[in-house]
Formats: structure tokens, C-alpha cells, sequence
């Protein structure tokens, strides 16, 4: 039967990159949860839904797709200011669920796990997942790794400013009634403030080759 990871934390803090790494040395798919808001949100963008307008957002949701999914447009500050706003509304939260929960049986057939990252996987989505890894960073540092990121990519940034908009995504993410970020119950807390990848992969597969 095939195993559920599940990996939360706030915005930079390594999930991706450490998901990828489970992934490739498992061979096991990976749902980054977070690019269904994103595509929401993209849509929303693209076609100047209002975001009270619920029957079109639902839409939207009803239009998600794996090309979608995989969309280099998910990624701009936009798109992080609008799936942050919508990720706290009780109706759109509920309608990704299936998306979430059907994936591991859709795309994890023959493999031993599957990857889900996020922020509520371990709570809300799979609450009996077996491996759960909560991530967490100094909000300083994961600034500075974002911004080591962009400037890599030959983009532009400033510190300062990306240090302002993971505290206050952390906040919007922590606070909301819905769904919070939290660590979840048996998880394993996984600290990279001082880790890098490399360790903090070493620390997981220890974790999955233990249990
Ligand atoms: O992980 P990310 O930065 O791609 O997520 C985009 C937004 O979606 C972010 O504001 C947090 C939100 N999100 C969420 O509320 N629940 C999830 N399971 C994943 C992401």
C-alpha cells in the first residue's frame, strides 16, 4: 500500500526542494498543494474574477489541470498577494479537498509513497498519514535563501522587502480560523535555520528508513 508523506511549513522554508529529493530517490509523485491555490488565483487574475464572485471562482476550480498545475505563471507576486488571500475561504479550502485527497490513488499506484506538501496536509487533508514533517526557518533566513533564489535567476529583489512578505504570509497562514498552519500531531519537526537540504534530507530518510 502506498505510504502518505506529508510535509508542512511556512513560505521557503526548504518543502519543495526536500520534496523533490524524497521524490527522486523514491521514485514517489509529488502534489505541491499550494500551486492548486496558485492556479486559482491565476485564473482568477486572467479573467478579472471578482473575489467575492463565488460561483466563478468555483469555476476556476472546476478548470484545474495537471498543465495548469505545472505553469511558470504561478509564480509572481501576484499570484502570491491572491492564492494567500483565497486560501482563507472556507468554500474554496473544502472544493481543493477532493483534488488533494484523490491524488495518491490516481498518481501512486505502484509506488511506495507519495509526496504531499503544504500546510494543512498533515492536519486537515491526511491527518493519518504515516510520515509527517513539519519545516520550519528563522523568518531572516528563509528571506535570504528567497533572495539568493531570485538574484541566481537573474532577477531583481530586495531583502527587506521579501523579509516583510514572508512575515506577514506566516501571520495570514498561522492566524486564520480555517485551517492554520500548525504542526501536526506525530509529526516530526524538522528545523533548517541551520541545516541545509543535504542534512535535512539525510535527517528524513533516516526517519523513513527507521519506522
Ligand atoms: O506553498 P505556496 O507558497 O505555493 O502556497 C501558495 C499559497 O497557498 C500560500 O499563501 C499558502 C496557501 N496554501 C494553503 O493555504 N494551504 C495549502 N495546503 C497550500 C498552500
Amino acid at each position: 500500500m502506498v505510504q502518505i508523506i506529508t510535509i508542512d511549513g511556512p513560505a521557503s522554508s526548504g518543502k519543495s526542494s526536500l520534496a523533490k529529493k524524497i521524490s527522486l530517490k523514491y521514485d514517489s509523485p509529488i502534489l505541491y498543494s499550494g500551486r492548486l491555490y496558485r492556479a486559482v488565483a491565476l485564473d482568477i487574475i486572467n479573467q478579472n474574477i471578482n473575489l467575492n464572485n463565488k460561483s466563478a471562482i468555483l469555476k476556476c476550480i472546476k478548470r484545474i489541470n495537471k498543465k495548469k498545475l505545472d505553469s511558470k505563471d504561478l509564480f509572481s507576486r501576484k499570484v502570491d498577494l491572491i492564492s494567500s488571500v483565497i486560501s482563507s475561504k472556507k468554500y474554496i479550502r473544502e472544493s481543493l479537498c477532493e483534488f488533494q485527497k484523490s491524488f495518491p490513488k490516481k498518481y501512486a499506484k505502484k509506488n511506495h509513497y507519495a509526496i504531499i506538501e503544504g500546510r494543512d496536509i498533515g492536519t486537515i487533508i491526511f491527518p493519518k498519514a504515516k510520515y509527517k514533517i513539519f519545516m520550519w526557518a528563522d523568518a531572516e533566513i528563509r528571506a535570504k535563501r528567497r533572495y539568493e533564489q531570485i538574484i541566481k535567476n537573474g532577477g531583481k529583489a530586495s531583502i527587506k522587502t521579501i523579509y516583510k512578505e514572508i512575515v506577514a504570509r506566516d501571520k495570514k497562514d498561522m492566524s486564520r480560523k480555517i485551517a492554520p498552519l500548525k504542526p501536526a500531531v506525530n509529526s516530526v519537526l524538522l528545523d533548517t535555520t541551520y541545516l541545509d537540504i543535504e542534512q535535512a534530507f539525510n535527517a528524513i530518510i533516516k526517519i523513513l528508513t527507521s519506522k
